[in-house]
């Protein structure tokens, strides 16, 4: 499973904490990568001693956990709304993320941003004053040329994701491309996920703005949380 460095333990204490939020009869969302694994085994946990939920995974890897660690599944068309959702980040400023690490951010922001709650898991390494990662964006395969083009214009380089053990580039569970898009420090993430949300051919980017009610992050000792 990839995993973006710090310590697992702390992780694993972030992931756990958050499922204790998972109450009987909730549907959950369940996010993408090392952190929030530790959550879905811990939910699965849950089901085998009687906690009655239904997930509803952002990824092929997320969907695989659920079912190896027994949490049943349903989709957005069979439930009313999600209660909680549970999902990791590759970098938190105030409350905002740069998510997409995995190539999962276009089903995690419609999973995450339909929830009641969403609470992001993390290791302290994820911390950060300002975003400043390269933004994953998603891109549909023959829309590439423009949109490099337009992330150009709006002062960004964007990189192809290659693939690891695959020749080419990664493919996403969508069957689309990714271009990683160095912004450098981004003074106003509010404003470049607008103007990133405009450019025709991008499916989703991985900036998460204003959608996270609280951060749990994994420290050697315990958990400290934050809300927003
Ligand atoms: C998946 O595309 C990402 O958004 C992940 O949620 C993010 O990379 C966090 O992964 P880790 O918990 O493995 O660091």
């Amino acid at each position: 499973m990839k995993s973006n460095g710090g310590s697992d333990a702390a992780k694993r204490r972030a992931g756990e904490r958050a499922a204790e939020d998972v109450e009987d009869g909730d549907v959950v969302g369940l996010g993408t990568g090392s952190t929030t694994a530790h959550a879905i085994r811990a939910l699965g946990r849950g089901v085998e001693d009687g906690l009655e939920i239904r997930g509803i995974p952002t990824s092929y890897q997320s969907r695989r956990l659920a079912i190896d660690v027994g949490v049943p599944l349903t989709t957005l068309e069979e439930v009313d709304g999600i209660d909680l959702a549970i999902d990791g980040a590759d970098q938190i400023a105030d409350g905002d993320l740069i998510k997409g690490g995995g190539a999962a951010h276009a089903r995690e922001k419609v999973v995450d941003a339909a929830a009641e709650r969403f609470v992001v898991v993390a290791d302290p390494s994820k911390l950060a004053d300002r975003l400043e990662r390269a933004v994953p964006v998603e891109v549909l395969p023959d829309a590439r040329p423009v949109v490099e083009r337009r992330v150009r214009e709006l002062g960004g380089e964007p990189a192809l994701r290659a693939a690891e053990r695959k020749d080419g580039p990664v493919v996403t569970d969508n069957g689309n491309l990714v271009l990683d898009c160095e912004f450098g420090e981004i003074d106003d993430p509010d404003a470049l996920a607008t103007r990133l949300s405009a450019i025709p051919g991008i499916l989703e980017h991985g900036l998460f703005v204003d959608l996270v009610n609280a951060t749990y992050v994994g420290t050697e000792g315990g958990v400290e949380r934050r809300t927003y």
